[in-house]
């Protein structure tokens, strides 16, 4: 019996064989990903979340926001008129997790930074509808109420810098004062208008 034959009548073989194949083809797309300068090294200017941002990018995974929206920009033509120059790897260096997503119920928000004012997004935080009359956003009133916690936010710079984002001992030291006072909603609306704003790409 040949190779062939031996391998599609024996289910044994034929699993070996398909996790072989699978996994070379893995391993020759995947691997110099891990070396590539445009996949490791962050584009020019872009700096890690400050405290007050890295708060709201956390409240942005608790509620749930990439269940609707998108942070990447394909390179088509019809997203790119729309959102701007479509996403490059180095953009992403200091997100832990990626919140690319999949699911596009609203507009993808990979540079909504600094496209509408810090009072648009809260009264559309409270209630979409107040400014898109036809929205079916869920509204985040209670943004308004929750304060934020110091010593949360110190942690969570720790432990990301441990994996590699480059915060610096004031950062860290300055974090709790940084968040001192503020809500939720601030914390939110510091994310969006920090999104896609550090790469200076052409539209
Ligand atoms: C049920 C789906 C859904 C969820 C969940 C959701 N959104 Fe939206 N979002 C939409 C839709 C639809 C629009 C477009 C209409 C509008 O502007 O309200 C939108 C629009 C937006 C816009 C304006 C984007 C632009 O370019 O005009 C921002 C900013 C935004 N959402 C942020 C958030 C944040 C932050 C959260 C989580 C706190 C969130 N969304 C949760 C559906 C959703």
């Amino acid at each position: 019996m040949g190779i062939q034959e031996k391998s599609e009548t024996n289910v044994f073989w034929l699993i070996v064989l398909v996790v072989l194949v699978v996994s070379v083809g893995g391993i020759v797309q995947i691997v110099p990903l891990f070396y590539q300068r445009s996949t490791t090294e962050a584009v020019a200017g872009l700096e890690p979340y400050t405290a007050l941002q890295l708060a709201g990018r956390d409240i942005y995974q608790a509620e749930g926001c990439m269940g609707c929206h998108s942070q990447h920009i394909r390179p088509f033509r019809a997203e790119t008129e729309r959102y701007g120059h479509y996403s490059v790897a180095g953009e992403f260096v200091y997100d832990h997790p990626f919140l690319w997503s999949s699911k596009r119920t609203g507009p993808d928000l990979a540079r909504v930074g600094g496209r509408y004012s810090d009072e648009w997004h809260r009264v559309h935080l409270i209630n979409p509808r107040d400014v898109v009359p036809e929205s079916i956003m869920p509204g985040y009133p209670w943004l308004e109420d929750n304060l934020l916690d110091g010593e949360t936010i110190t942690m969570h710079m720790r432990a990301l810098r441990t994996i590699g984002v480059p915060y610096s001992e004031e950062d860290i030291a300055g974090a709790a004062a940084a968040v001192e006072g503020k809500t939720e909603m601030d914390a939110v609306i510091a994310y969006l208008q920090g999104l896609g704003v550090h790469v200076k790409l052409r539209r």
